[in-house]
């Protein structure tokens, strides 16, 4: 089988010759003086993408690791959380949660939708004993997002703690960390970042420290330990556990390429693909999967199954006749999405454009009424004013 010319998934994503290059040099000693100041430079980058300054945690493993660990940090048998599910990794979380022991109150909206932040002020008055409130930013089997600007602020006003998932978001969206007083923010390198699945990149607010050490079932000595991260690494310089020496060079490089582009102009860049697309697959006939253009996400574009096509065959066509590679759905949107990623690379140039085309054109194949023309020529018409503007 050919490999295909274009990667345009939800992640993970084709990363840039700079960070191919990272990710090839040699591997250095994890404790030699060099690779020591590169970690906590990667630190402080991940921190300025992340609008914190606050701590941030390395964890070696993919970011599923992290949502973990900050569970396990915070959550027993006596916590009370709001879970907010827009999606299926928002609904995941909530099983997290239970084999945790804890209460949840799950406040669940269309997985096309986004959660209403009034509903989230009415649950917290109507639950004061919530003490823990979990969201995903970016649904990402979706493609729709949360108003975490506000459900953040709302929870820290009810004295709750927030765990965030923006593992698909950060750096295709807005995430102010300390502003929106986000206590753990949890993301991955292999998304809008560009970089591989083998990291989870944890933002952690003192007052989740100070939860954490109050809580005597926390993990310690353990991989899922985001305490032994801060014993051991912050305050005697200690790994807890080897990091991949080669996951860190290319997350490093991969941040430079964000913050010397600039975090605001690399966000907007995300913003304009989706939309292009968006506006494209509209005018071709084919509808979006999120209900509306606010709830929208900017790092993936969920596309609606037109009735009498099978997701499966269309995405295996998109691949094999057009050369480009989309991602497919996962828990109950199976068989109703195909998602084509704008991350990284893919949110530049004309590749809105070739995920539109391909996908229009594929579904055309498939005997559906759409008009690959007009999809292209909006698509392309809405990437040149951008850069025009
Ligand atoms: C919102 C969200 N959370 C968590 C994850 C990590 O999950 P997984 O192990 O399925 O890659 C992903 C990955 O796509 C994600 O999109």
């Amino acid at each position: 089988m050919r490999a295909p010319a274009f990667t345009l998934t939800a992640g993970p994503v084709a990363a840039s010759p700079r960070v191919l290059a990272a990710l090839g040099s040699q591997i250095e000693y994890d404790y030699d003086p060099i690779f020591l100041e590169r970690f906590r430079a990667t630190q402080r980058k991940v921190a300025q993408i992340f609008r914190t300054e606050g701590d941030v945690v390395l964890m070696q493993g993919e970011a599923v690791l992290g949502l973990e660990a900050a569970a396990l940090g915070i959550v027993t048998p006596a916590t009370t959380c709001l879970n907010l599910v827009s999606g299926v990794y928002s609904k995941w979380f909530g099983e997290r949660l239970r084999r945790l022991g804890a209460t949840v109150v799950e406040h669940e909206v269309p997985f096309n939708s986004a959660v209403d932040p009034a509903d989230v002020e009415a649950l917290l008055v109507a639950h004061p004993q919530v003490s823990v409130v979990a969201v995903v930013h970016c649904e990402t089997p979706s493609g729709t997002l949360n108003p975490i600007r506000e459900i953040g602020p709302l929870a820290r006003a009810h004295g709750a703690m927030v765990i965030c998932d923006v593992v698909s978001s950060l750096g295709g969206s807005d995430v102010r960390v300390d502003e929106w007083g986000l206590d753990f923010c949890v993301s991955g390198p292999q998304k809008c970042l560009a970089s591989t699945p083998g990291l989870s990149l944890v933002a952690v607010s003192d007052r989740a420290w100070e939860a954490m050490h109050a809580n005597p079932a926390a993990p310690r000595r353990s991989y899922l330990s985001l305490l032994d991260w801060q014993t051991a690494w912050e305050q005697e310089g200690r790994f807890p556990y080897t990091p991949s020496v080669t996951d860190v060079l290319g997350l490093e490089a991969a941040c430079d390429e964000v913050l010397e582009e600039g975090l605001e102009a690399v966000i907007a860049r995300h913003e304009n693909a989706a939309r292009a697309a968006r506006a494209g697959l509209r005018a071709g006939g084919v509808e979006p999967w999120a209900a509306s253009e606010e709830v929208a996400a900017s790092c993936v574009t969920s596309i609606t199954v037109p009735d009498g096509i099978d997701e499966a065959e269309l995405r295996m066509l998109v691949r094999n006749r057009y050369g480009v590679v989309i991602s497919g759905a996962q828990g109950e949107l199976v068989g109703k999405v195909v998602r084509i990623g704008h991350m990284g690379i893919a949110s530049t140039s004309l590749y809105p454009l070739v995920g539109v085309s391909a996908v229009v054109q594929a579904l055309g194949d498939l005997g559906a009424a759409v008009d690959v023309g007009a999809a292209s020529a909006t698509t392309l018409a809405a990437l040149a004013e951008r850069a025009s503007a």
